[in-house]
């Protein structure tokens, strides 16, 4: 059996697990809904990032007791540029830390863009955003990361990357 499991907290994750739920017939279920995942052989996590942790991943996935024999695939969706090997470096990082060694070596994963709505955030995120781009203002130019790019240019705006076509390889993957 095979299921789409999503953490999203303003929703662009959501759509993207309802689109590759539309697109494959598995079906997507929010990771608190998911009861006992290891009836599932094949799961796919999506996952919006923050703070370089993706949401729900860690206490979802480490529920599975023998992952040899699963196949596991993990999609990340955040703000900054999925294209910039420093960025993916450091979601793949956090990705390990969240993660058993033996998980971190067998999954596979895929970076996606999702977006922001400053005026529909809560106090707590707002006020994160709200120290990140104060900080990241004080950097130089050449110091700008990926994410700190992101964080700059998106501050306080509505914007969205949502790209369906870049399910395409994860939905080869899983059929
Ligand atoms: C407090 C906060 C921290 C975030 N941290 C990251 C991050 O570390 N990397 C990133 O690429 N995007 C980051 N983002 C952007 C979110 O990942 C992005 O808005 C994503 O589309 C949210 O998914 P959701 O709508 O499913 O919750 C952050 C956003 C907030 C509000």
């Amino acid at each position: 059996m095979k299921i789409i499991i999503y953490g999203s907290q303003y929703g662009t994750t959501k759509q993207y697990a309802q689109e590759l739920s539309k697109k494959t017939g598995i079906k997507a279920e929010k990771y608190t809904d998911i009861q006992d995942i290891n009836q599932y052989e094949t799961i796919i996590y999506l996952g919006a990032l923050y703070a370089g942790r993706v949401l729900g991943m860690k206490k979802t996935l480490n529920k599975i007791e023998d992952c040899h024999n699963k196949k596991i695939v993990i999609a990340t969706v955040g703000l900054a540029d999925p294209n910039d090997k420093g960025n993916i470096g450091r979601i793949m990082d956090g990705i390990e830390r969240q993660l058993s060694e033996d998980m971190y070596n067998q999954v596979n994963v895929y970076f996606l863009r999702g977006g922001i709505d400053y005026s529909i955030l809560n106090l707590k995120h707002k006020t994160m955003m709200a120290f990140a781009y104060k900080r990241s203002k004080r950097l130089k130019e050449k110091e700008r990361t990926a994410e700190i790019k992101a964080i700059i240019e998106t501050y306080g705006k509505k914007v969205d990357f949502i790209d369906f076509d870049k399910l395409n390889p994860i939905i080869n993957e899983i059929k």
